[in-house]
């Protein structure tokens, strides 16, 4: 019994400073924000993540990711921050579903198909939903989509990484692009 909890206990401090190697294992935090299975999706072999940052408290601004690592050697691979144009235009109804995704929306609504083209064969892809107010981000106050603007954008984007890198923080000191159509330029 004794024997067992000691080795139980070094097993956790491996487990502990194994996590907080650059090849981390998935966290708790991470785990909740895994998608398991779109609606309609085929099996594919490659991890995604979705979730909320919150990038202003008082406001109640929050943004929205949809990352898909690569399917090969995801820890090898560098990270991708796609931003669709506009201003306005959102990265997971356009970027990823039409464009360089894993999936496309099939005819019908009813399934998704793959993408020959998707860009995770090269990279992990963050999308992101930028300003809030666009796709699936939003704010809590109702006049900032009123007073929405290139600075605040920016702002609220460069917050969404940083807390995004602590959440995901395997990627800290990963190979980074930013990348996007039209008005992602600005
Ligand atoms: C927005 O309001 C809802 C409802 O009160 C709350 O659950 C949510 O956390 C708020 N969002 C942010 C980013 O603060
Ligand atoms: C779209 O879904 C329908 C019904 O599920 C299926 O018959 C068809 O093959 C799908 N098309 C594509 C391009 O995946
Ligand atoms: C941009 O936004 C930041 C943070 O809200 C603010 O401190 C700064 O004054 C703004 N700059 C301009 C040029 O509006």
């Amino acid at each position: 019994m004794m024997r067992m909890a000691a080795m139980l206990f070094y097993m956790m401090v491996f487990a502990t400073i194994c996590s907080s190697s650059s090849s981390m294992a998935i966290t708790r935090e991470q785990e909740e924000d895994r998608i398991r299975e779109l609606p309609g999706q085929p099996r594919v072999g490659f991890s995604q993540f979705s979730g909320y940052v919150s990038v202003n408290k008082k406001h109640g601004r929050a943004l929205f990711y949809w990352l898909t690592q690569s399917p090969s050697s995801p820890n090898n691979k560098p990270l991708l921050l796609w931003l669709n144009g506009g201003p306005g235009c959102s990265s997971v109804a356009y970027g990823a579903s039409e464009e360089i995704g894993p999936f496309r929306i099939n005819k019908t609504g009813s399934s998704l198909y793959l993408n020959r083209f998707a860009w995770n064969t090269e990279a992990n892809i963050l999308f992101l939903e930028s300003p809030a107010g666009v796709g699936f981000s939003y704010t809590n106050t109702s006049s900032d989509l009123l007073t929405s603007g290139d600075n605040r954008t920016a702002q609220d984007a460069l917050i969404f990484l940083v807390k995004w890198m602590s959440r995901f923080p395997q990627y800290k000191y990963r190979d980074f692009y930013i990348a996007g159509e039209s008005y992602a330029g600005t």
